[in-house]
């Protein structure tokens, strides 16, 4: 099959070679942002005369057929054509005939590449946005919905304070908001278009990019073109949000795994977002929370070989850079894919608020309580914590906790002891004194509620703003 590139060769490609550096098995991916791009080119080459009016018509009622036809599923992609953009051109071709040769005036697959991959990312924030609102309106109505449900608070996964259940939740929705606030700090460094850079020193064509950056809804162009094809920061920086999120989905899952063991009980996976065994007829696997836990290693891996992949490389585009997109897409996948299952996990959980209680009044999880209480009337909290220190040691041998101390048990450790105590060590009260912004006590969690209601509000706004301002308008 002779190349697209071919007038320089006189013997065909070796097979397997050929396959070896083609990228369409992956690449077809971008065929509807191909299409777009290239519908944006050849407007532009319309208008500043470099093809003729009837030229450029003719090339972009071409590829709107194309696309249908890639809609319709009727496209056949073919190693021999490497990749996307001359699969597209070959089949522009057999559209339009050899006026399709005029497509490519003023544009290398160097400056195409990286356009595509610029309005690829750049629609995959939106979805992630949409994802991950979605896992935090789960995680907010599960908080909802068990307001008073107090859990025990951990650190070295060893009881430390109780908190709100509730409390608990809203971690994650604050960690998935960052992540969120992450991806739309990024559309500033996406939304930068790399056509019109050429090969890598521009071109002698009078183009103009700024149009077609309207066009194709870019907020600018590159400045330098040997930047502009070179550049992969910004699917760096994808990745690094991708492998973010799927950190904090990670924790979650981890949690959710734990959380549903029978060692603690705090919650039910439904049926629909859990497994059994082949073997063993009792298992109720938590699977899909270990498998969200389980990709993010492939994410991490992805942002690795890309960050790999770019060292060292020398300006301008080298081939090596066909290596990002399947780290791209293979995150896009996985973070799509793990928040698609996150959130209906989530929004379906059972809760046992008993056993969360239970496991949150042992421990002597209101022991800082009791050092506070003391450290209240006037005792240097290092001595207060001493105090409480021997207090707990009395009731680990005595197999007993501190709210079951007598009164006098109590004022045999120190004298500030009063009948308070018992009142400033319950349970209740320990998780809703809390009441310092960002605390755990109830009427906090509430503000924190209304705060993150507002946050979510304003992304499902600039999601949706977004979404209208890319949508192609040709
Ligand atoms: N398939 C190539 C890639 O993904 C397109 C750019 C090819 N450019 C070139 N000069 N060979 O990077």
């Amino acid at each position: 099959m002779k190349k697209l590139w071919g007038g320089r060769f006189s013997d065909g490609a070796d097979a397997f070679a050929e396959s070896f550096g083609a990228s369409i098995h992956f690449d077809h991916i971008l065929a509807p942002f191909d299409i777009e791009g290239s519908i944006a080119h050849a407007t532009m080459l319309g208008e500043v005369g470099i093809l003729t009016t009837g030229e450029s018509s003719q090339i972009v009622d071409g590829l709107r057929r194309v696309k249908a036809r890639w809609e319709r599923g009727e496209l056949e992609f073919r190693i021999s054509d490497e990749d996307i953009h001359m699969n597209i051109e070959r089949y522009l071709t057999e559209e339009i005939g050899p006026v399709a040769g005029k497509l490519h005036t003023a544009r290398s697959r160097n400056d195409q590449v990286a356009t595509d991959l610029h309005l690829f990312i750049r629609t995959q924030i939106l979805l992630a946005l949409e994802g991950i609102s979605a896992l935090q309106v789960a995680l907010v109505g599960l908080a909802e919905g068990n307001k008073n449900a107090i859990l025990p608070g951990y650190t070295h996964l060893q009881r430390a304070q109780p908190v709100l259940f509730a409390h608990h939740l809203l971690a994650y929705v604050s960690m998935l908001q960052r992540d969120s606030e992450r991806f739309r700090d990024l559309w500033k460094r996406v939304n930068v278009l790399p056509l019109g850079a050429g090969a890598l020193a521009g071109t002698t064509f009078p183009i103009n990019r700024e149009r077609v950056a309207e066009l194709l809804k870019f907020d600018g162009v590159y400045e330098n073109s040997m930047d502009a094809v070179s550049d992969r920061d910004f699917a760096l920086e994808y990745l690094n949000c991708c492998a973010m999120d799927m950190m904090h989905l990670s924790r979650l899952g981890e949690e959710v795994v734990l959380w549903s063991t029978g060692e603690f009980g705090f919650v039910e996976l439904s049926d629909k977002f859990s497994t059994g065994s082949s073997i063993m007829p009792q298992k109720k696997n938590a699977d899909f929370a270990e498998l969200i836990r389980g990709k993010t290693g492939r994410v991490y891996g992805g942002l690795t070989a890309l960050y790999t992949t770019l060292k060292g490389l020398p300006l301008a585009y080298n081939k090596d850079m066909q290596e990002d997109k399947e780290c791209v897409f293979d995150a896009t996948d996985t973070v799509l894919g793990s928040l698609t299952v996150a959130a209906p996990m989530i929004a379906t959980l059972t809760i046992n608020a008993d056993a969360m209680r239970a496991h949150a009044s042992r421990g002597f999880t209101n022991a800082t309580d009791a050092a506070d209480y003391l450290a209240k009337k006037g005792l240097p909290f290092r001595e207060a914590h001493e105090v409480v220190g021997k207090l707990v040691r009395h009731c680990v041998e005595k197999r007993t906790d501190l709210d079951s101390l007598s009164l006098d048990s109590f004022k045999s450790f120190s004298s500030l002891f009063d009948d308070d105590i018992f009142d400033a060590i319950a349970l209740e009260t320990v998780v809703n004194r809390r009441t310092t912004r960002g605390g755990t006590g109830l009427s906090a969690v509430e503000d924190q509620l209304k705060r993150m209601q507002e946050k979510l509000s304003e992304t499902a706004e600039w999601t949706e703003l977004h979404r209208r301002m890319i949508a192609p308008s040709c």
